[in-house]
């Protein structure tokens, strides 16, 4: 079976692929992340590369329906959909690509008094003699004990694993970290004193390096959900270890793999190691929850859609497959019920909204959203099912709000304009940019009432039956792709931020509120950051605002 060299850029990653592997298989093979959302179904679009030189296999159907042969004949292609025909050079462009740039890990940093379950404690410990012979453990909590007057009376078994060496090498000078009456960490002295926060979200990880000292976040970076290549939403992912139970714990591992990367990664970036990481924090919706804790998650799409459990948990790191310091605990937040995860409790802890006056709207947008009606004190919450169009898939051009992303646009008659994440030149458009999108084409009625898109306006064009509006043209790209919103991309919008609205509208008639009686409306995260509150009123996802 022939083999042939393929390069990877920009990354510069070469290696080998049979004639019988796609290009993503061969990406994957090499490390080169590409997002694969369907899982290489040729359904999602998201894989799209550009070969640059070298023979690959003809365009399948689904290739011919995404790109125009112009786009063709300049080498646009799914890797899904793609093999090798003989050695070659292709270029996977910063959308199609699964490491995120500028991670959504952005929002309002909220200042927070630390109340760390681990705290740590710099420890002398007396050299042992042949009079003073007790055991190095013993030593140590006799010295947490009489240095700080704890009375600790378990150390870790990965940490006595190296005590008695370390104490030594340190000249028994070390920084012991302890969670209630337990070492679970032992470090030389001065150490860091870490915690990491993780969003475990369905699409996409967002992770936090903060000190615990001083509740200082000191990195934060985001990552793509390895998940999705087995299923985009919660539901198909349940649907898959249903069928084949030995999924779930695939996915529990792909999930660990990229905690453990981002943990690397956040601390390389703060000249820290990943055993100075004392405790760590996940929240997620139930599904990402149970997945990661390993818990089975059949009864959760199944009614009455009831979780394992719903209380906050404590669990080894290492019992996960975690490696951070070696007797660290991972805690993972409350559960509300089989929609409603830990994730949007953080959400109602972090913004301080479970305590408001008056009638509060809480929302985190994502593949699922939460909402969260609170009147005076009182929450009830709901989940709908919005997709990941406001994420940047399922939009012809969508993608996460990395370099290059369209993250504005205002339309003036014929002239569209734009900002991109970090200025850099246009590549696609993420979640905002979408919404505002949608919002200036429905103001300057290029959008119908029912999100019909006229074919009158000199930006809208038909291609394949389907019209779509052009955003930034070839011209302006030095030749790539226009970047367009096309009918679809619309009707996919529409979906979305129909779920959302009537997850709201459900709220409050169930709580016996109209939308007048709103006093003030919460977005979390990234996209609620990013979001242009009036786009979003526009097309109807909010209601309008007093
Ligand atoms: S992974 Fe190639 S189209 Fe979905």
């Amino acid at each position: 079976m022939p083999a042939y060299a393929i390069g990877f850029e920009p990354l510069g990653r070469k290696g080998e692929c049979l004639s019988t592997q796609s290009l993503l298989a061969c990406a994957r093979q090499l490390g080169v992340g590409i997002s694969a959302i369907c899982g290489g179904q040729g359904k999602c679009h998201s894989c799209k590369i550009q070969i640059l030189s070298g023979s690959v296999s003809r365009p399948t159907p689904s290739e011919h329906e995404v790109f125009s042969p112009e786009e063709l004949k300049k080498g646009w292609r799914l890797a899904c959909q793609t093999y090798p025909a003989g050695d070659c050079r292709l270029s996977v462009p910063p959308e199609s690509m699964t490491t995120i740039q500028r991670a959504q890990v952005e929002g309002l940093e909220i200042a927070v008094r630390p109340e760390p379950p681990v705290q740590s404690y710099r420890l002398e410990i007396p050299i042992p003699t042949l009079a003073e012979s007790q055991a190095d453990a013993q030593r140590l909590l006799e010295a947490l004990a009489q240095q700080h007057g704890l009375q600790c009376n378990k150390v870790d078994i990965d940490v006595l694993r190296t005590l008695s060496p370390r104490l030594r090498s340190w000249k028994w000078q070390s920084q012991a970290s302890v969670r209630q009456d337990e070492v679970v960490a032992l470090g030389p002295w001065p150490s860091h004193h870490l915690g990491l926060a993780v969003d475990l979200g369905t699409t996409k990880i967002a992770a936090y390096l903060v000190d615990l000292s001083d509740g200082q976040t000191l990195a934060a970076q985001g990552a793509i959900n390895p998940q999705i290549s087995y299923g985009e939403d919660v539901i198909s992912r349940i649907n898959g270890v249903m069928e084949s139970p030995a999924l779930g714990m695939k996915m529990q591992k792909l999930a660990v793999k990229s905690l453990k990367q981002l943990a690397i990664d956040l601390c390389t970036e703060v000249g820290a190691n990943t055993e100075e990481v004392v405790e760590a924090v996940v929240v997620g919706n139930t599904t990402m929850h149970h997945l990661l804790a390993g818990l089975p998650v059949r009864q959760l799409a199944l009614s009455p859609f009831v979780p394992t459990v719903s209380d906050a948990l404590d669990v080894k790191a290492r019992d996960l497959g975690l490696h951070i310091a070696p007797g660290a605990y991972v805690h993972l937040l409350p559960n509300i019920a089989g929609f409603i995860g830990a994730d949007h409790v953080a959400m109602l802890l972090a913004t301080d909204v479970w305590q408001s006056r008056g009638v509060t709207l809480a929302l985190d947008i994502g593949t699922n959203t939460e909402v969260s009606l609170i009147v005076n004190g009182k929450i009830t919450a709901i989940s709908c099912a919005s997709g990941p169009a406001f994420e940047g898939y399922h939009i012809k051009h969508g993608m996460r709000a990395a370099s290059g992303a369209i993250e504005r646009v205002q339309i003036l008659d014929d002239i569209v304009q734009y900002q991109t994440v970090d200025e850099a030149p246009p590549v696609g458009i993420c979640g905002s940019g979408a919404l505002d999108a949608m919002a200036q084409l429905y103001l300057t009625g290029v959008l119908n009432k029912g999100g019909r898109m006229i074919d009158s306006h000199s930006r809208v064009r038909t291609r394949k039956e389907q019209r779509e509006f052009i955003l930034v043209t070839a011209d302006e790209r030095d030749g790539q792709p226009d970047i367009t919103l096309t009918q679809k991309d619309v009707r996919e919008l529409q979906l979305a931020k129909a779920a959302i609205r009537t997850g709201i509208q459900v709220l409050l008639e169930t709580s016996g509120c109209s939308e007048e009686d709103v006093d003030q409306v919460v977005i979390a995260g990234a996209f609620g950051t990013y979001i242009d509150v009036s786009s979003a009123i526009a097309v109807g996802m909010l209601p309008p605002l007093g």
